[in-house]
């Protein structure tokens, strides 16, 4: 046996017993003449002592190891002395004499420490992510994770889903991204696609019978990555037949509520969820994934500023445009060089500029001062709530502008004001979406879920005649300013399905040719159904407090998508690429 205890096991009640442990060398130092090594394994750590009169050989070993060395120690149990009773342990009440070292290997000097959970760039973490897993805060993590996806695969299976696995090689499921493809070598130029989600092969498992299918499913998009976006990412997928909205709703809700108790019980929920409708969010928080942990809600100013002579907001107004605001309390006192801060967050939203009011206690100031009534200033305070000390800032532009901009601003008012709880998990819903968005780009309409999201049905009839009339039955769920989660309730019914195709500007061949199989299987009894699927890596992230979700992925890629441990992607033989009938063009 390496070992008969771990490093977090011992305590009081073992003392006196002989035991051998197993692990990392965290730290050693020497102390009056005796040997101290902190001895490290997943459990925790454990203070071991050599002294050269009780054991000289194993006191000459355990002289020469050094940080990281792999080492077994058998020794004896014995109370620490009073002063030296360490209570951040859970064996700090313990430490254990050797009577033998052994070096099990040696290891090279680190390239940070291991020890403590200190900054270090993160190419360097990410370069030897071996070593970063071994440090406590990534540890912990990786377990907060494991807890996670236990609790969910229990409780799936508590509420009779069963896990089916889906194919990795496949077609393309549209979700939004770009495919990562995978060239055949026994079909010269054809390719499989990762599927950017198991969305179509569960809804064929809707029609195959299976009524409540769950997967831990990874899914694969070449998009552009954030901190809250890894190319290849894991989703608790799941869907259900004879099913309602709320019904769904309501399922996630108690996995939810019941996961936070189970894993994170020191953070607060808000319980029920709120529901708001995507128009709400969007009026309200300026953002389809509110941050509800914080009120700040934005205003709306236009109705009242209608007749304004500003020119600034006339503009808006005549180009059809919003007047909003919010107030940032007891922020009156901002510096220029803040209030510049500001404006150029809300430009890069792309808002032309930020109207910035201080309600000083010596009169209102900000540049747009000269330009409003009196009774101006005094309707936008009382329509935001403004006291005096406060700053309101205003946007005036096309809606979405006013929306992105305030909502920016609004996020960053939180972070500079801590106004957001950070032991709160906000959830909500956000319902009632537009079915589709105009693509500018490529003058085409997109579907805003995905193409297989049923539209709400008081409005699928004007869907062929305006297509930005139609709400659909898709919902999210976003926590702490995130989009936690997105599902819906799908089309069932084929001929639905091509129509919505139609809008979405595929010809019947080509919808054919793409989804073909889709329809095929509908004709054949589909049931009712509809589903949903959280972002694991985000509830992790969330529950453990990151605010980037390669925190929790135990190897993820960098922001331009590589593996820099593996040095992935990486150029491959001129052998590989004949088998698979590929050529390079000239630029590579
Ligand atoms: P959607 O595309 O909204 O829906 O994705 C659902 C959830 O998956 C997570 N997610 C990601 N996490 C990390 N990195 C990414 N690149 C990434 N992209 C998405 C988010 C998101 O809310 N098939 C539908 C679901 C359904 O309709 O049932 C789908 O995939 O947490």
């Amino acid at each position: 046996m390496f070992k008969t205890h771990s490093c977090g096991e011992l305590r009081p009640e073992h003392i006196g017993q002989e035991v051998t442990l197993a692990g990392w060398v965290n730290r050693r130092r020497d102390h009056g003449g005796l040997g101290f090594i902190v001895l490290r394994d997943r459990a925790g750590l454990t203070q071991i002592v050599s002294s050269p009169e009780v054991a000289p050989e194993a006191h000459e070993v355990a002289a020469t190891v050094r940080g990281e060395y792999v080492i077994q120690v058998r020794g004896v149990v014995r109370p620490r002395p009073e002063e030296q009773v360490n209570p951040d342990w859970a064996t700090g009440a313990i430490e254990v004499e050797a009577l033998e070292v052994r070096i099990l290997n040696i290891a090279q000097t680190p390239p940070f420490y291991i020890y403590e959970d200190s900054a270090v760039d993160e190419s360097l973490r990410l370069r030897y992510r071996y070593l970063d897993l071994r440090r406590s805060r990534m540890q912990r993590n990786m377990v907060l994770r494991h807890r996670t996806v236990k609790f969910i695969r229990d409780f799936m299976d508590a509420h009779d889903f069963i896990e089916i696995e889906t194919p990795f090689l496949f077609k393309s499921t549209p979700e939004g991204a770009r495919d990562y493809l995978v060239p055949s070598r026994v079909h010269p130029g054809k390719f499989y696609a990762l599927p950017q989600s198991p969305q179509q092969l569960k809804q064929l498992l809707m029609v195959a019978g299976y009524e409540r299918y769950f997967q831990i499913a990874r899914c694969f998009r070449d998009e552009d990555l954030r901190g809250d976006r890894q190319p290849e990412f894991t989703q608790l997928d799941f869907e259900m037949s004879f099913v309602e909205r709320d019904e769904i709703l309501d399922l996630v809700e108690v996995l939810f509520t019941e996961l936070v108790a189970a894993v994170t019980p020191h953070k607060r929920i808000l319980s029920p969820f709120p529901r708001l409708s995507y128009a709400e969010a969007l009026e309200r928080y300026g953002s389809d994934k509110p941050d509800l942990r914080f009120g700040m809600e934005l205003g709306d100013l236009t109705a009242v500023l209608s007749t304004s002579e500003f020119r600034v907001f006339r503009a808006a107004i005549e180009e059809g445009g919003q007047i909003k605001g919010i107030v940032a309390p007891a922020c009156a006192d901002y510096a220029r060089r803040q209030l510049d801060e500001l404006t150029a967050l809300a430009q890069k939203q792309g808002a032309k500029g930020l109207v910035t009011l201080a309600f000083r206690a010596d009169g209102v100031k900000g540049p747009a001062v000269k330009f409003l009534t009196e009774s101006e200033i005094a309707i936008i305070a009382e329509r935001l709530g403004a006291r005096e000390g406060d700053l309101v800032c205003i946007v005036a532009d096309a809606r979405p502008v006013v929306a992105s901009a305030l909502s920016a601003l609004r996020l960053a008012f939180r972070d500079q004001l801590q106004l957001a709880d950070p032991d709160l998990l906000a959830f909500g819903y956000v319902l009632d979406f537009p079915m589709f968005e105009w693509n500018e780009e490529a003058q085409r309409w997109d579907a805003a879920h995905h193409p297989f999201t049923m539209p709400r049905p008081n409005t699928y009839d004007e869907m062929m005649a305006d297509p930005t009339a139609v709400l659909s039955d898709a919902y999210d769920l976003v926590c702490n300013g995130y989009e936690l989660a997105s599902g819906s309730i799908r089309v069932h019914d084929p001929r639905i399905q091509l129509d919505i195709f139609r809008v979405l500007g595929y010809s019947e061949e080509d919808a054919q040719a793409r989804f073909g199989h889709m329809m095929e299987a509908f004709s054949y009894g589909a049931p009712p159904h509809g589903g949903m699927a959280p972002g694991i890596d985000r509830t992790v992230m969330l529950l453990a407090g990151e605010n980037n979700i390669r925190e929790v992925i135990a190897f993820p890629k960098t922001a331009q998508a590589m593996d820099l441990m593996a040095d992935a992607p990486s150029p491959v033989d001129q052998k590989q690429l004949d088998e698979l009938h590929l050529k390079l063009s000239e630029s590579e």
